[in-house]
């Protein structure tokens, strides 16, 4: 293979023809030199009786002689127990080999017959690791990829656990134990459930512990908001799509969150939000217990159940034609509904405790005259709402271990003040702030309340509606309030 020396040329005289001929299949043959050279593995090639005919450059380094001499000398002069005739021999490749080389180093080595037309010409080595320490150092980071692989499927099991049980739902009141006590039985049931109740009232956590509590506790949880993705996303999301489905789709298509809850529970939050497409998809889902994937021509089996949340009035959005009345049918068989905050005042009291022990490592009173403010408050935005006035009041009270009056934003105070004023009369912020019992029906009016009482600032008033700020975005687009 090695290109022919000069002087071999010139002892041979050839006609014009010839010689351009000549000299194309030499620049070939240095060209293919050239490439080889490149190769990572060190190559040498020997003829059916075992003289060495070609090596490259990687392989003249690894033995240190000039490759030059080496031409038409027998492999066994620098290898003396070199299999390359042995394989010439029996015609068998040998795969992965050491091999220990003169000078101590072992490498790992495939020994490979060549055969043209079906007849042998000779054999081939290959390097495929220069030095064996290279092979042990690519072990070790396979050892330590598969670690890394292991802790994050144990991350990502422990992610898609539901985190909640009914013993986190904290509460005395009758209303909120009614709940607990209907969801415990629910969540032996197959069929759908769906949870309502204003925002921040613990549909979420309620949908965990009743997910821990059912036949499919061991199976996954798999939560989508409904509000949260554009809904020309949702469907895909949902229920996945095959590859090349549509333009910009991931080529190695996607599974949807149906698929992923097999032998576990779904949870879709906000299911007001879902478009009717995906509405009477997931109908068809739910009855047939098969899911077809966008672009998919069979359907797939899926097992699982499934727990819906809604804060929206639901008989409106039916009588608005937003919903489906079949899915609604599907879904309301057992509906639980979780009352506000305000119409179970008796459970602020152990909520607050628990929170404060949450948030603050060392002991924080409430005075008398917040813990009544706490009392007397609306609380719109329910129990997150609470967590979050008390994650600002430990926030304020940073020097002292006491919450009072000055550490409850304005609005919380002036409810209780309102009304120790004026006892006979429902106070105004309190009145302002309670929008959800008046308005649940008209969510437009809703945002512009809290939008006007937070004077604009969009992060506030969708912390006080309990949504997140790009859902706020969405829904101020959708009704253009811009
Ligand atoms: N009864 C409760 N006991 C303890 N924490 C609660 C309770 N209800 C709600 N929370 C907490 O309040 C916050 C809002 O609850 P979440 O389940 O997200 O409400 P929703 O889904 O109804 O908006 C969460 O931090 C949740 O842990
Ligand atoms: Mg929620």
């Amino acid at each position: 293979m090695a290109a022919p020396s000069k002087k071999s040329m010139c002892a041979v005289s050839l006609n014009p023809d010839q010689k351009a001929d000549y000299r194309e299949l030499r620049d070939f043959l240095s060209t293919l030199e050239l490439i080889l050279d490149q190769a990572y593995l060190g190559l040498v090639f020997v003829d059916t009786e075992g003289i060495i005919r070609f090596m490259n450059k990687q392989y003249e380094e690894l033995i240190g002689v000039d490759r030059d001499a080496t031409y038409g000398k027998h492999i066994t002069e620098y290898f003396p127990d070199s299999r390359l005739p042995v394989v010439i021999q029996t015609g068998k490749a040998e795969m992965g080999w050491k091999y220990h080389y003169p000078g101590g180093t072992t490498l790992v080595v495939n020994r490979i017959p060549i055969l043209r037309d079906e007849k042998m010409i000779g054999a081939l080595t290959q390097c495929i690791f220069r030095d064996i320490s290279e092979l042990k150092d690519m072990a070790r980071s396979l050892d330590l990829l598969r670690e890394k692989v292991h802790t994050y499927k144990a991350q990502l099991s422990d992610l898609l656990k539901p985190k909640y049980t009914f013993r986190d739902i904290l509460g005395v009141s009758e209303g909120l134990n009614h709940v607990k006590d209907m969801a415990r039985r629910y969540a032996q049931a197959e069929s759908p459930i769906l949870i309502t109740g204003e925002t921040g009232t613990g549909k979420e956590l309620l949908a965990h512990s009743i997910h821990n509590a059912s036949n499919g506790r061991r199976g996954p949880f798999v939560c989508l908001n409904c509000a949260s993705i554009p809904s020309e996303l949702l469907e895909s999301e949902l229920f996945g799509y095959t590859a090349g489905a549509f333009t910009g789709a991931h080529n190695k298509g996607k599974t949807g969150k149906i698929e992923m809850a097999r032998g576990g529970t779904l949870f879709l939050d906000e299911i007001g939000e879902l478009p009717l497409i995906a509405q009477a998809k997931l109908l068809r889902v739910l009855e047939e217990k098969r899911v077809e994937k966008v672009g998919a021509v069979i359907p797939e089996e899926v097992d699982f159940r499934l727990v819906a949340a809604t804060n929206r009035n639901m008989d409106f959005l039916l009588d608005e034609g937003k919903f489906r009345q079949d899915l609604y049918f599907r879904l309301s068989g057992l509906t639980l509904h979780i009352p506000p905050l305000r119409e179970r005042r008796e459970d602020i009291l152990i909520l607050s405790q628990h929170f404060l022990k949450q948030i603050s490592t060392r002991p924080v009173e409430i005075t008398d005259r917040a813990l009544r403010a706490l009392m007397t408050y609306s609380w719109p935005g329910n129990v997150r709402e609470l967590k979050n006035a008390l994650d600002r009041a430990v926030c304020l009270a940073q020097h002292g271990n006491v919450i009072d009056l000055d550490e409850l934003p304005g609005h919380i105070t002036a409810a209780s003040l309102n009304r120790l004023n004026n006892p006979d009369q429902t106070d105004d912020a309190a009145e302002q702030l309670d929008m959800k019992r008046k308005f649940s029906d008209d969510e437009v009016l809703l945002i512009k309340r809290a939008l006007s009482f937070c004077r604009g600032n969009k992060s506030r008033a969708a912390k006080m509606l309990g949504i997140s700020r790009s859902s706020l975005y969405n829904k101020m687009e959708r009704y253009s309030l811009n």
